[in-house]
């Protein structure tokens, strides 16, 4: 009687949601199993339930024992561009000089197909290390950026959402498409990709300043040709971009209004920082279902302002969380988690651990419309798993040392932790890296 190759038992602290920590109070929204296990067949998570139970249960699945480690969905990173990998943590700049003088020259390397799927590669290699399972990213213009990220992710077997970007003005000529381009360029990849695998395919008009009119009501016209896309684009980051678009839009009512105005508005649309609202843009994004993503070192890195994540969860928005890489300095959640903290330490409302956990997991899960597949612990769900360390350094596991309690411990992970703090990363049931245990 040796080990069943196709079941692991994977043993450990595990954590999962089973409140909104938003809406019920955080502090008993996850149930948290110290001696936990987590049963894998087959790519899903088979059982969650104790840990000695589930192996009295299945003698012969292999066992990994992880100890005091913390097993939980791995992170969902609702906002990113892949294409900014190398040019992250780029000095001196606010939003519109910070595109034009870092972000659209890397951008056109990508007219290198072999350039986009060496950064693709090297994109999911790093994000899996820290602890990220699927990710929603802007590509390219070019068509074979979204290719390499669709491929590199369905050969890692992982969820992913990504959209080639469409832009047909205020961008260098070589990234620039135009309004039936874009249209027929999208339409292909979207038959291609769109429902392949875990490929999710979102419709992605960078922003406003970058589409003309006659773009944006194109891409309107596409999703409306498939409702099943989601749409991804940026809304409100920046005071000067603002400003911008009401000039290059002149009859819009505000910022969100140019995307009403051309089909850009729905319950699968995900609109990233979304910091400076006014109040008929909040009305309308609640009514329209829309999804707000939240990328708390990006706004803080280029200088953006200070999300209200308090008022907007309070009015009922969807809020996800993202690392915006490259405007965002990290490729880590917890890093992200931390910088969500403290923009709410400035604005007077402290996140608690279970709020952030559950922003980077079950949160950007459903803002991307994956929340039964992806962002948590359950039965039928994938086998995509963080297994997190709360002691990675000594500076961290001092402090864990004098907690009283697991929220306290989680907590120094979250404002302390990087990618050493992931354990293992699991993706569709498979180990794909991490430290060693
Ligand atoms: N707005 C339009 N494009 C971008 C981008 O690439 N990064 C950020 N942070 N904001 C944007
Ligand atoms: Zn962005």
């Amino acid at each position: 009687t040796g080990t069943d190759p196709t079941s692991r038992l994977l043993l450990g602290r595990t954590l999962r949601f089973e409140h909104h920590p938003f809406h019920d109070a955080p502090e008993t929204a996850a149930q948290i199993n110290t001696a936990g296990g987590v049963l894998i067949q087959s790519g899903r998570i088979a059982a969650v339930g104790d840990g000695a139970a589930l192996r009295a249960a299945h003698p012969q699945a292999e066992l990994i024992d992880y100890g005091q480690g913390v097993i939980m969905a791995g992170f969902v990173d609702a906002h990113v561009h892949f294409p900014q990998t190398a040019m992250i943590a780029s000095w001196g700049k606010r939003l519109i000089d910070w595109l034009n003088t870092y972000t659209f020259p890397e951008e056109m390397r990508f007219a290198d197909p072999a350039y986009a799927n060496e950064i693709a590669a090297r994109y999911l290699d790093l994000t899996a290390a820290h602890g990220t399972t699927t990710v929603a990213s802007f590509c390219t213009s070019h068509p074979a950026s979204a290719e390499a990220l669709f491929a590199q992710a369905g050969a890692r077997g992982q969820a992913v959402v990504a959209g080639k970007t469409a832009m047909d003005r205020n961008a260098p000529e070589d990234l620039r498409d135009t309004p039936q381009r874009a249209y027929d360029e999208s339409k292909a990849l979207i038959g291609k990709w769109h429902g392949r695998g875990r490929a999710v395919y979102a419709i992605t008009p960078r922003f406003s300043p970058t589409s003309t009119p006659a773009q944006l009501e194109a891409m309107g016209a596409l999703w409306a040709e498939h409702p099943t896309c989601l749409m991804q684009t940026h809304l409100s980051e920046q005071l000067d971009e603002i400003a911008w678009v009401r000039e290059l839009y002149p009859s819009a009512r505000d910022y969100l209004d140019t995307y009403e105005t051309h089909g850009l508005l729905g319950a699968r649309g995900l609109y990233g920082h979304a910091i400076h609202l006014e109040p008929r843009e909040r009305a309308r994004l609640r009514e329209a279902g829309g999804a707000l993503v939240h990328c708390p070192t990006s706004n803080t890195f280029i200088g953006s302002g200070l999300f209200d994540m308090a008022g907007l969860m309070a009015e009922g928005q969807r809020i996800g969380l993202a690392t915006d890489t490259g405007g965002g300095s990290s490729f880590s959640m917890l890093r992200t988690m931390a910088a969500a903290y403290e923009i709410g330490q400035l604005r007077g409302t402290p996140l608690h651990a279970a709020q952030l956990m559950w922003l980077a997991t079950c949160g950007s899960a459903e803002v991307l419309h994956l929340g039964g597949e992806i962002g948590n612990l359950a039965a039928g769900m994938a086998a995509d798993l963080v297994v997190l360390d709360l002691a990675s350094t000594p500076a961290i596991a001092q402090r864990a040392a004098q907690a009283d309690e697991i929220w306290e411990e989680i907590f120094a992970t979250i404002m302390m932790g990087d990618d050493r703090a992931v354990t293992d990363t699991w993706i569709n049931g498979q180990r794909v890296n991490g430290n060693a245990v």
